[in-house]
């Protein structure tokens, strides 16, 4: 029971501060379990590297395709697979991360065209994402029912592979959700200039459910703060995760409209001279709604005007229009 994550990078270590505060109650909770892998544990030379130059030229260092796939094939229970003759030229549907752009079920067939797949069979596609606990076992993957014997064992329903990358769509709000369905989540961090690109439509190819997505438009050193941020915005969706579940409901980003959230205040009514608006202090609830509510609104509008561009106007009643 509870999320799996398996976490993938050449700086474990980092992750051991998911160890403390509210994810090591959470773990001990059993609402998920973290496991953190060193990606030069899949190497075999005696440097252990994972990284080689870039093919084409150029500055910096690319991680090599080999050491991640020996990696992955071995936490998603999958056998090497040799790929039909093909280049890893890619298709609109293989830049596009979530579900925000394109229907999940679409995915695997417009990538499996993009890397063709060697055999007759083509594994069985993960249609969306179905958190099976109980199916999340290697065990399990190796029974689940296949109409060929020597079909590729699909990585376990439920199961979705997530690259941090600066150069994917952005993760948002939306994805945290779907992706808090999830049974077992896989994270790859990338280091140096990045990972090999043939490896996310390899995957996707053998029928996983394969993420890429940037946190925002600045660049990190490398995936591991990435997928620390994309990882807290999930978990903390988890039933019984947080304390208050009310909280998670008000925030900001969250639903269809989402809007910036109003301003808080806590008491004394005046501090250092400052006083709080004196409509938080009526006692009139229908007053407050709508106070915070316009604010909400002017705040977006001012500091977020991409969001007023989203929402959906048909949600807007009369006095949010005033606003
Ligand atoms: N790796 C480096 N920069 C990143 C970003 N902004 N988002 C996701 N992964 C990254």
């Amino acid at each position: 029971v509870g999320m799996k994550i398996d976490i993938v990078s050449v700086f474990p270590e980092y992750f051991d501060v998911l160890n403390l505060s509210l994810f090591g109650k959470a773990q001990e909770k059993g609402i998920v379990s973290v496991a953190a892998h060193n990606l030069r544990d899949w190497t075999h030379d005696v440097h252990h590297s994972v990284d080689d130059t870039p093919v084409g030229g150029g500055a910096g260092m690319v991680m090599k395709p080999a050491v991640w796939a020996e990696c992955l094939d071995e936490l998603l229970g999958l056998e090497p697979v040799e790929m039909g003759a093909c280049d890893a030229s890619e298709d609109a549907a293989a830049d596009s991360a979530g579900v925000d752009d394109q229907p999940t079920d679409e995915q695997p067939a417009a990538d499996a065209s993009e890397v063709r797949i060697d055999r007759s069979e083509q594994p069985t596609a993960v249609d969306g994402i179905h958190a099976q606990p109980s199916d999340a076992t290697d065990d399990d993957t190796q029974a689940m029912p296949q109409s060929e014997a020597d079909a590729q064992p699909a990585a376990a329903p439920g199961t979705v592979l997530i690259f941090p990358n600066p150069s994917a769509p952005l993760f948002t709000q939306r994805d945290a959700t779907e992706l808090s369905h999830a049974g077992r989540l896989v994270f790859g961090c990338g280091r140096y200039e990045g990972y090999d690109a043939r490896i996310p439509p390899y995957y996707r190819a053998q029928g996983v459910d394969v993420r890429e997505y940037s946190i925002g438009d600045y660049v990190l050193n490398g995936g591991e703060v990435a997928v620390s941020v994309m990882l807290e915005a999930i978990t903390r969706l988890l039933p019984g995760f947080m304390g208050n579940a009310d909280s998670i409901v008000e925030e900001s980003y969250t639903g269809e409209n989402a809007l910036l959230e109003h301003r808080q205040y806590t008491k004394p009514a005046v501090w250092r001279g400052v006083g709080v608006p004196d409509v938080l202090l009526s006692g009139d609830h229908g007053k407050v709604d709508r106070f915070r509510r316009d604010e909400a609104l002017e705040r977006t509008d001012r500091i977020r005007p991409d969001l007023i561009a989203k929402l959906d106007c048909r949600r807007l009643d009369k006095a949010d229009r005033k606003t």
